[in-house]
């Protein structure tokens, strides 16, 4: 096997929001086809810094590199960048006017400008790949919220992202509903996709993670293999994190 090569790399970032220093000397790395789990304690930067990584945030000093480009330089295409970023949020940001199916097609037809069969094809592909192959003429306000998670995820892969950020997927979904989001989330894992992924799933975390990363006031408190995270974490940080779970 090929060394594994980064593809995201956050290089010390720093970002303020006025006098909060909210993300500080930021540094560690994505590889190709790896899944890093972020977690950390409310308030510990955790979404700004994925905000940041698709430039919803910019960040005021420091990199960050996709694929060894700086994607933080000022003349950086935003929309390109972003096309090649797929993002899924707590909310359930579907266009609520359009069905599954459309929701689907929708960047790829209007936004790259791909054939509508053929992107009506791929995204019924994507429906099925998430468990919906059935539920492409639903409009979102008919569809549960794991379901409606599951066509924003299928939705973020119709672009065919490089990389694909999870900022709390899961949260506000009713516990039952929770298992078939994270299910499609390891699939696609399973699948070789590069994942940068927030939550606060110990399970998921541990079992479909590669590396933990632990946040803490807007530092890096540890970066650790999951097994080895969740077996003995390498910092004080790290094993107060993991009592105050148990
Ligand atoms: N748009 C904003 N304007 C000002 N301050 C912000 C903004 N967004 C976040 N912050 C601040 O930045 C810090 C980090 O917030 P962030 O949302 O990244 O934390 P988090 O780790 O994602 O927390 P949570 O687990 O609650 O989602 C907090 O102090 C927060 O108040
Ligand atoms: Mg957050």
């Amino acid at each position: 096997m090929s060394k594994p090569k980064p593809l995201v790399e956050f290089v010390d970032v720093n970002k303020w929001f006025g006098q909060n220093h909210v993300l500080k000397d930021v540094s560690f790395s994505v590889d190709e086809r790896e899944v890093v789990v972020i977690i950390g304690p409310s308030g510990s930067g955790k979404s700004t810094l994925l905000r940041c990584t698709n430039r919803l945030e910019e960040v005021q000093k420091g990199e960050i590199h996709l694929d060894g480009i700086p994607i933080t330089d000022e003349d950086v295409n935003i929309n390109h960048l972003r096309q090649r970023i797929g993002m899924v949020f707590q909310s359930f940001n579907l266009f609520p006017h359009l069905t599954a199916l459309e929701n689907v097609a929708a960047g790829p037809t209007k936004v790259k400008g791909v054939d509508e069969t053929e992107a009506y094809e791929h995204a019924q592909e994507l429906l099925n790949r998430v468990g919906l192959g059935d539920q492409g003429d639903s409009h979102p306000n008919e569809l549960s919220g794991g379901q409606q998670q599951r066509v924003a995820i299928a939705r973020a892969l119709a672009m065919e992202p490089q990389v694909m950020l999870f900022d709390e997927v899961t949260s506000a979904l009713d516990p039952e509903l929770v298992g078939e989001v994270l299910d499609v989330m390891g699939d696609l894992a399973n699948e070789g996709m590069t994942m940068l992924v927030v939550t606060h799933e110990m399970g998921f975390a541990q079992e479909v993670g590669d590396r933990i990363v632990l946040m803490s006031e807007g530092e890096v408190a540890e970066v650790t293999e999951s097994d080895q995270f969740f077996e003995q974490p390498r910092t004080e940080r790290g094993e107060r994190f993991l009592s105050r779970l148990l």
